[in-house]
């Protein structure tokens, strides 16, 4: 019997949350980088993807994959790229806090070349994420990620300053569901919006709604 493929991979050794979602969108090629948004994406399947916001890109890895991945897609990719100063609640939640000022220019300048190939469709906001989230329009976005400060109050900032950019269907989510912070925030927030959160594989993250 023929074993079916996805890209260079056999199907049966993909994990089914990515299956899942490569299959329904008829998917030729597995793009690896997006596991990290599986639960986002199951909520998008047979949606028009066209606008969404990336919060915390670093060297633009994901949204290499997420502008390759939908390819009408135009996103926003929101990061400070900066080290943050001690009261900020990023300080010491991840290793990237401790970044120096160059490498965060390099980190930078990857993000650029990594999604030159669609320099038409993004936009990069180097801002806190609270500053940046005045630049975009109210109701405008297909889906948020939330992929920066994993702590309580850095996630849950996050969540509260970017909800308010979602179309009224569009999927609140995120990565490090590990990370007791960032799941409590998110958990919370679902919570008050009459909503689940429900984790994915990779430790992404994404708000349904009772049907
Ligand atoms: C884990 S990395 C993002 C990885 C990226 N989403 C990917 O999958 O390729 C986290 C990023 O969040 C950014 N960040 C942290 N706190 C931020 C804030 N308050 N505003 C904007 N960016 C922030 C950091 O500069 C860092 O580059």
């Amino acid at each position: 019997m023929q074993r079916e493929h996805v890209g260079t991979v056999p199907v049966d050794r993909l994990d089914s949350g990515t299956r899942f979602y490569l299959k329904a969108n008829g998917m030729g090629r597995l793009i690896k980088r997006i596991k990290k948004f599986d639960a986002v994406a199951k909520l998008l399947i047979g949606r028009e993807v066209l606008r969404g916001a990336e919060i915390g890109v670093s060297r633009g890895k994901l949204s290499k994959s997420l502008l390759q991945h939908y390819p009408k897609l135009t996103l926003y990719m929101v990061d400070r790229w900066c080290q943050p100063d001690e009261s900020d609640s990023y300080y010491d939640t991840d290793k990237h806090s401790w970044c120096t000022k160059t490498e965060f220019e390099r980190y930078l300048q990857t993000a650029i070349r990594n999604t030159d190939f669609a320099g038409d469709r993004r936009i990069i906001i180097r801002k806190h994420f609270n500053e940046a989230a005045t630049e975009v329009e109210d109701a405008s976005l297909d889906f948020v990620f939330i992929d920066c400060d994993h702590s309580f109050t850095g996630t849950l900032g996050a969540i509260l300053a970017w909800a308010p950019k979602l179309k009224e269907n569009g999927i609140m989510g995120g990565h490090d569901w590990e990370w007791p912070g960032a799941r409590s925030a998110a958990m919370n927030y679902a919570r008050h919006v009459g909503g689940k959160a429900v984790p994915g594989i990779k430790q992404s993250w994404a708000i349904e709604y009772p049907a």
